[in-house]
């Protein structure tokens, strides 16, 4: 059997920081560009708990390509789709390294973005 789509985005939007760093809007994004693309099929969008990065985010992980970006914006969002999630072109600027296997989580003072109303 195939996969029923072509393309997983998983984005977390349920952690300590992903969602403070705008992360909804991203998924919002993402999830009206997939429909005005007309790739429903081949790509489904997914809101995912903590990916365990946070303050790298909003995170982004892509399967079956295994990428995951990082400090994206609903801006990047149709760069994203069009270059490494549906054409397989590399998107250096925001592909996430981390530093060590696992768990990588930045202290609030050097979240790479800070939210717009920080308490
Ligand atoms: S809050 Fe997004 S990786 Fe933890």
């Amino acid at each position: 059997m195939t996969r029923p789509y072509q393309k997983l985005v998983l984005i977390c939007v349920h952690g300590k920081s992903c969602p403070q760093q705008g992360a909804l809007e991203v998924c919002d994004a993402f999830r009206q560009q997939v429909t005005q693309l007309g790739i429903q099929d081949q790509v489904r969008v997914v809101k995912s708990g903590c990916l365990a990065q946070c303050g790298h985010g909003p995170m982004v992980a892509v399967e079956p390509s295994g990428e995951w970006f990082c400090a994206v914006t609903k801006e990047d969002v149709e760069l994203l789709l069009k270059g490494p999630i549906l054409a397989d072109e590399p998107l250096p600027r925001l592909l996430y390294q981390g530093q060590k296997a696992g768990k990588n989580v930045l202290p609030r003072d050097r979240w790479a973005i800070v939210p717009p109303q920080d308490p």
